[in-house]
């Protein structure tokens, strides 16, 4: 619950000593403005991007049950690697874009100059060319937090072909579907992926995944360790092709909506699906939101640290910052390796001004002791920010003091894969900061709380209900990879005319908004997002299980961890045994992430008349709050309860 003493920060308690970009009357008139008037709002803030033909159009957008169509700058067209590169090249050619921090800190870090950086990008699209990838092909990228990833990603963009990055912890199973999800030409990965001191082998992962994929998949590998893998005829050097290749790659000419990237990203139901964002929208959105939320001046060094297998890093490591001529950081570790002190100690070697992480990493430090803060010195922080998942108050309140010595405001920024940047978030400068509250709307986003049932809108303050959008912003995505019906189904079927993100929300007396957390069967572990019919499609894949039901439960550090009820086939014997190879299995399925914290031997699952699964009792039972399970009456054979009830896993 709220604790009310916490001391917040306000805008003139904490005001970052840089004048802030907006204080609170230049947010409200700027929101008005975005609002009243999207067209000419963001017609200016389009002017932010160099174009190579100016668009004349700005908002052509529909959320209409049966036509979802979104368009922004729909006749502009740009190059994404000329804006986040080659314009910086004559006043900041020399300046470092990308320091990149290795996982041992024995290793000495790299900074990368923009110029550096052009090079490196141009080598790397040439050689893409030379692979035969052209224009709308796509490209999935499989690797590590290392300075190449952000060469494939800007290749890509460079040469107008779709990248589409799986996260290096995901397994072969899980690459292989998305290799085959987009159609995917070529994929680029390494030999290997260290990460905390530990290698993850991502070259053979690579080779197990294309086992399921078409002959003609070919791989480009970059050398990271040097360790040894196998080769194969589809596979490349990607270091010989890049000492060889030409440092001149003329940009491809796009249209602001010609796809940029696909990513896959967890739903309630099914598999990950491809989560599209274009070219023009997608950046002027990435740039405003890092330049505004986080008060980003020219010179400031900022660190994200998310991997860029996830949204944030698309955004926030990569496109936004670069796209505003920043010095941003790449980090190849974890927040624990080779001790709790890391992320503070590359903060104070680098000198970091603004630092963004997630409510996960915050917890698992705060409970290492603050020493390991108090050893380095953070006087350049001046804003500290926080994603993926609602912030507890007791740790929002910690890194407040103890990391931001009370002086830095916190930007607690909700958003999605699907919005491509910030919707909701406090303003350093301009917000009176609630602790646990993404507060408000950034501009041009409209928010509504609907009631959940009826779908009406719920006007005035001290609300609760699901959080919609009423109006499209540019950093929307704007399809699912081959199946807008799909699209249309996931996020404008359930509440007609309306965005509709899978959360809860709150708007207090004040008006600020609080994400209460997924109202569907999306699940946030470590601040990563999953769904549970994956993890259930996992389970259920192994020849001993007859069927399984996955929920969350409260978790002290990962925010949600994975509960799993198992019910195994007929004759199958539960044992300590049987639990670790589930375990493994769903690892190898999926990847270590989703693996379940805690597995149940469930006989039979509370089940409808008409068979559908009640996961509102799982879920209390999981979270050891069987009091208050609600009506049982329709349930087919109430006795499952009881038995669930008994041996129940987590108990507080
Ligand atoms: C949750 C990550 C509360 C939310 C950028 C959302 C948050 C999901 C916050 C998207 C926040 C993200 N406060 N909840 N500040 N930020 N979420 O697609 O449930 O990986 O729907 O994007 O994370 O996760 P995704």
């Amino acid at each position: 619950m709220l604790d009310t003493d916490i001391d917040t920060p306000t805008a003139s308690s904490a005001a970052p000593e840089k004048a802030p970009h907006v204080d609170a009357e230049r947010y409200a008139q700027m929101y008005a403005a975005s609002v009243d008037d999207p067209e000419s709002f963001w017609a200016e803030q389009g002017q932010r991007l160099d174009w190579i033909k100016p668009f004349s159009k700005v908002k052509n957008t529909s959320f209409a049950p049966g036509n979802i169509d979104i368009r922004w700058f729909e006749d502009g067209t740009l190059n994404v690697a000329a804006n986040c590169i080659d314009r910086h090249l004559e006043t900041r050619g020399d300046q470092t874009a990308i320091i990149w921090e290795p996982d041992s800190p024995q290793d000495a870090a790299l900074h990368i100059s923009y110029r550096d950086l052009h090079t490196s990008v141009c080598k790397m699209a040439n050689v893409l060319k030379g692979l035969g990838i052209t224009k709308g092909d796509r490209v999935v990228i499989y690797l590590p937090m290392i300075p190449e990833a952000a060469y494939a990603m800007l290749a890509c963009a460079r040469i107008g072909a779709i990248h589409s990055i799986v996260f290096a912890g995901f397994s072969p199973d899980a690459l292989g579907a998305r290799i085959n999800g987009c159609d995917a030409k070529l994929v680029i990965t390494a030999d290997y992926a260290p990460r905390g001191g530990r290698e993850t082998p991502l070259k053979s992962n690579t080779d197990a995944a294309l086992l399921h994929c078409k002959d003609d998949v070919q791989c480009l590998v970059v050398k990271r360790t040097g360790g040894q893998t196998t080769w194969t005829d589809r596979d490349h050097d990607c270091n010989a092709l890049m000492a060889e290749a030409s440092a001149d790659c003329p940009v491809e000419e796009m249209n602001a909506e010609d796809p940029l990237f696909i990513l896959y990203t967890s739903g309630s139901t099914g598999q990950p699906k491809g989560v599209v964002h274009t070219t023009g929208g997608y950046l002027v959105y990435a740039s405003l939101t890092h330049e505004i939320t986080f008060d980003y001046h020219d010179g400031d060094v900022f660190w994200c640290t998310a991997d860029v297998g996830w949204v944030t890093g698309h955004s926030y490591i990569v496109y936004g910052p670069l796209a505003n001529g920043a010095t941003t950081i790449m980090f190849e570790g974890v927040p624990t390796y080779p001790d709790a002190g890391r992320f503070w100690e590359v903060c104070a070697k680098h000198k970091v001004n603004q630092f963004y992480t997630a409510p996960t990493a915050i917890r698992a430090l705060m409970g290492a002791g603050n020493e390991w803060v108090e050893k380095h010195d953070l006087s350049d922080l001046r804003v500290l920010g926080s994603v993926g998942e609602p912030i507890n108050p007791e740790a929002w309140n910690w890194y407040n003091e103890v990391v931001g010595k009370g002086r830095c405001p916190i930007v607690d920024t909700f958003w999605q894969t699907e919005t491509g940047g910030h919707m909701l978030t406090p303003l350093p400068g301009a917000t009176t900061l609630k602790p646990g509250a993404a507060q408000q709307p950034f501009f041009g986003v409209q928010p509504v709380v609907l009631e959940p049932t009826s779908g009406e809108v719920i006007e005035g303050n001290g609300v609760e209900g699901v959080l919609c959008i009423k109006d499209s912003w540019p950093g929307q995505m704007r399809t699912v990879w081959g199946d807008h019906e799909r699209f249309e189904k996931t996020y404008f079927s359930d509440y007609k005319g309306y965005y509709f993100s899978g959360d809860g929300c709150r708007r207090d007396e004040d008006g600020d908004y609080w994400i209460t957390g997924r109202v569907d069967d999306v699940i946030n572990v470590s601040g990563h997002r999953m769904g549970t019919a994956e993890v259930e499609s996992a389970l259920v894949a192994h020849a001993k299980v007859a069927e399984s039901a996955v929920v969350g439960y409260p978790h002290d550090v990962k925010g949600q961890g994975i509960y799993a009820y198992v019910t195994l086939m007929n004759g199958e014997e539960p044992s300590d045994a049987l639990r670790k190879e589930l375990e493994t299995w769903v690892r190898s399925e999926i990847g270590p992430i989703a693996k379940p914290d805690l597995i149940q031997w469930a006989p039979g699952l509370p089940k409808t008349r008409s068979g559908k699964i009640m996961r509102r009792i799982l879920r209390k039972i999981a979270e050891d709050d069987f009091g208050a399970l609600g009506d049982t009456s329709t349930l087919a054979d109430p006795s499952v309860v009881d038995d669930l009830i008994a041996n129940r896993m987590n108990r507080r």
